[in-house]
C-alpha cells in the first residue's frame, strides 16, 4: 500500500519536472532575448583590433587591468583580429588596456569600463610604433645582430641579470667594456639593476683580459661607432592559430624588487622563491593575496636570496638558500623554519646551496643538495641534519679540474640523483645505495644544461639553455632523445610536463611559452603580455585543462597561463 502510494508520489513528481524541463528547452529556443542575453554574458570586453599597415591582426596580447587592481589579464586576438575577455575574467570597473604586438603601439580606446551583465564593445587601432628599440625581446635582438653563433652565445649569460637592450644602447668601446664586463662579474647571480649584489669570492672578475673577444664583439654590436646600429632591426613573426587561445593573468608583487624566481603550487596555494631578497613568498590565486615570510641571514656579508623550491609529501616547503649556505624547510601549518647550515668546515665564501630534492625525502630520508661554488654535491639527512659529500664530477674526463659545474639536481623514484652539468654537457647519476657515478653526455657540443624534472616513468626532462633544445634522458634504458625549440633563441631554462603528456617551457629570451609535442614534435608558441625573464615553470593538473605557471623574474609578477584547447 505504502510503496504503491510513494510510487504514485514519484511518477507525478517526474511529470511535473519534465513538463519543467520541456517548458524551460521550449523557452531558451523561443525566446532570442534569452540567447542574445546568454552571448552577451560570455564576454565581459569584447572587439577587434586592426592596423592601418595589416587590417585585422591575429597574434596580438590585449591586456585589462583594473583602477588600483594588482591583477592584470590577457587575451590574444584570433585571425579575425578579435578578443575577448570572458565575463567571469573582470569585473565591473573601470579598466586600463594595453596591447603588445612588436611593431606597434596602441592608439585607443586606453580605457573601458565595464558594467554588471554588460558586454563592452571595444574596437582597437593599432599605429606603427616610433620606437621599435624598446619593443624588441633579447631573442630579437640576437636574431638581429650580426655575429657568429659562438659571439651571440656570450649574450645569452647577460640576460640572467638585465635584458640585451642595455648592452645593444651602451656606447662603451672595447677596452670600456672590458671593465664593463669585469664589474658584472662582481656580481651574485641573484642580481639585478635595481638590486645589485656583490660577490665575496671575486675569483670570477679575475683576469679581465679574458673578457676582451667579448669586449670586442659587443663594440661591434652596440652604439659605440655611432647614434645607429649598422644592423637591420628583425622582428619574430606574431604568433597565430592554437598559441592565441589561452587567457593570461599576471599578479604584481608589492615591491619591484621582489624576484619570483622559482613558482609551485602546493594543495591549491602558490608558493616562490625570492632570488634577491631573504623571504619566502605566497600568493591566494582567487584573490591575489600576497604574504611574505622573512628568512634567517646566517651569513649577514653575503648575498641573500633563495634559488630552488620545492615540497615534500607532507607539504613541508624546503629551499635552498644559495650563498647562505643552507636548506630552508617551511612549514606552512605552523609558519616556522628550520635551517640546515653546511658544517663550518665546510663553508667556503663560494659556497652556493641551489637544489633541493625534497619529493624523495620519503624513499630514504635523505634530501640531494648541491654546493654551486666548488661544485659538489651533499646528500642532507634531514632527521640528523647531517651533510655527507659526494663529487660525481670527479668521474668525468680530467676529473675535478675539468671545466665542469654542476647546474641542477633531481632525484628519481629510488632517491637516486642526477646531476646536470653545464660547462660540458654531461648528466651524472649517483646510486643512492652505492654511491656509483654513471654519465651521459649531450650530442651538441656546448648545450648548457640547466634545470628539469624526472617524471612518473623516472624519465630525466630538463633544458638546454645554449642547445634550445629539451632533453629527454629515459633513466631505464639509459638513453637521451631532443626535441628542437621552434624559435631560435628561446633558450629555454627549465622543463615541466603535463597530464596529458604536453612538455612545457619557456626562457630569458622570447618572451613566450612553449606547449610541446613528445610525440609529434610539435610546438604550440603562447606570447607573453610583458617582458618576461622566465625561470622554473609549473604546470597545475587539477583544472579541466592543465595550468601553467611562472615568475617573472625581473619583472615582479607571478604569471597564470590557460590554455584554451
Ligand atoms: C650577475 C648579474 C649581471 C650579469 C650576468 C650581467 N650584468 Fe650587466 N649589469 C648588472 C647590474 C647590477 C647593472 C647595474 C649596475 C652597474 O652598472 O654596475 C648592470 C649594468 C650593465 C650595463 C650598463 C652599465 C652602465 O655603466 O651604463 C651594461 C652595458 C651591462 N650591464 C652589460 C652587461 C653585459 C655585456 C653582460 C654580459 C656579458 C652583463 N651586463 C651581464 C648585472 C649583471
Amino acid at each position: 500500500m505504502f510503496t504503491r502510494y510513494c510510487s504514485r508520489v514519484a511518477a507525478a513528481v517526474l511529470a511535473v519536472l519534465l513538463i519543467q524541463t520541456i517548458n524551460a528547452i521550449d523557452a531558451r529556443a523561443q525566446d532570442p532575448r534569452a540567447e542574445d542575453a546568454r552571448a552577451k554574458a560570455a564576454a565581459a570586453l569584447a572587439g577587434q583590433v586592426t592596423s592601418a599597415e595589416e587590417g585585422p591582426m591575429e597574434g596580438v596580447v590585449v591586456s585589462a587591468k583594473k583602477q588600483g587592481s594588482t591583477i592584470t589579464v590577457s587575451v590574444i586576438t584570433d585571425e579575425q583580429g578579435r578578443y575577448s575577455f570572458p565575463a567571469n575574467r573582470l569585473e565591473p570597473g573601470d579598466y586600463a588596456l594595453s596591447i603588445r604586438a612588436v611593431g606597434y603601439d596602441l592608439d585607443g580606446p586606453r580605457k573601458a569600463e565595464i558594467a554588471a551583465g554588460q558586454a563592452t564593445a571595444a574596437d582597437l587601432k593599432l599605429r606603427k610604433t616610433r620606437n621599435l628599440t624598446r619593443q624588441l625581446t633579447n631573442a630579437e635582438w640576437l636574431m638581429s645582430m650580426p655575429g657568429t653563433e659562438n659571439q651571440k652565445m656570450e649574450l645569452i649569460n647577460c640576460v640572467s641579470c638585465h635584458s640585451l637592450e642595455r648592452v645593444v644602447k651602451s656606447t662603451y668601446d672595447t677596452d670600456e667594456l672590458v671593465s664593463v664586463i669585469q664589474r658584472m662579474n662582481t656580481y651574485a647571480q641573484s642580481s639585478t639593476p635595481l638590486r645589485p649584489q656583490r660577490r665575496i669570492d671575486l675569483a670570477r672578475a679575475a683576469n679581465p683580459e679574458r673578457f676582451r673577444p667579448a669586449a670586442e664583439y659587443i663594440a661591434s654590436i652596440n652604439l659605440s661607432q655611432g647614434p645607429n646600429w649598422s644592423y637591420t632591426l628583425q622582428t619574430l613573426p606574431r604568433v597565430k592559430g592554437r598559441g592565441t587561445r589561452a587567457i593570461i593573468t599576471e599578479y604584481d608583487m608589492p615591491r619591484q624588487t621582489i624576484a619570483p624566481h622559482d613558482v609551485i603550487m602546493v594543495n591549491g596555494t602558490i608558493w616562490y622563491s625570492n632570488f634577491d631578497e631573504s623571504y619566502l613568498g605566497r600568493l591566494d590565486p582567487k584573490t591575489g593575496r600576497h604574504t611574505e615570510y622573512a628568512m634567517a641571514v646566517p651569513k649577514p656579508n653575503f648575498p641573500v636570496g633563495t634559488l630552488d623550491i620545492g615540497a615534500d609529501r607532507d607539504g613541508n616547503l624546503w629551499l635552498g638558500m644559495m650563498y647562505q649556505a643552507a636548506v630552508a624547510k617551511f612549514d606552512p601549518k605552523t609558519e616556522q623554519f628550520q635551517y640546515f647550515s653546511l658544517p663550518p668546515e665546510r663553508q667556503r665564501d663560494n659556497s652556493q646551496l641551489n637544489m633541493v630534492t625534497p619529493d624523495r625525502i620519503h624513499v630514504d630520508g635523505k634530501l640531494w643538495v648541491n654546493d654551486a661554488g666548488p661544485s659538489t654535491l651533499f646528500r642532507l639527512d634531514v632527521a640528523t641534519g647531517k651533510f655527507e659529500e659526494v663529487d660525481p664530477l670527479s668521474m668525468l674526463p680530467g676529473g675535478r679540474k675539468g671545466p665542469y659545474t654542476i647546474y641542477d639536481v633531481r632525484a628519481d623514484s629510488q632517491n637516486n640523483a642526477y646531476v646536470t652539468d653545464f660547462q660540458r654537457n654531461y648528466v651524472v647519476r649517483v646510486d643512492a645505495k652505492t654511491k656509483a657515478f654513471t654519465a651521459i653526455k649531450t650530442a651538441n657540443e656546448l648545450s648548457r644544461n640547466r634545470r628539469g624534472r624526472i617524471d612518473d616513468q623516472d624519465r630525466f626532462w630538463f633544458a638546454q639553455y645554449r642547445g634550445n633544445r629539451i632533453t629527454m634522458l629515459d633513466t631505464k634504458e639509459w638513453r637521451l632523445q631532443e626535441y628542437p625549440m621552434p624559435t631560435g633563441f628561446t633558450n629555454p631554462y627549465d622543463v615541466i610536463w603535463d597530464r596529458n603528456g604536453d612538455i612545457w617551457t619557456s626562457g630569458m629570451s622570447t618572451d613566450r611559452v612553449v606547449r610541446l609535442n613528445p610525440d609529434t614534435g610539435q610546438a604550440i608558441e603562447y606570447p607573453l603580455p610583458r617582458p618576461t625573464n622566465v625561470r622554473r615553470v609549473f604546470i597545475d593538473n587539477t583544472t579541466e585543462r592543465p595550468t601553467f605557471w611562472t615568475g617573472s623574474n625581473h619583472g615582479a609578477s607571478i604569471i597564470k597561463l590557460e590554455p584554451l584547447d
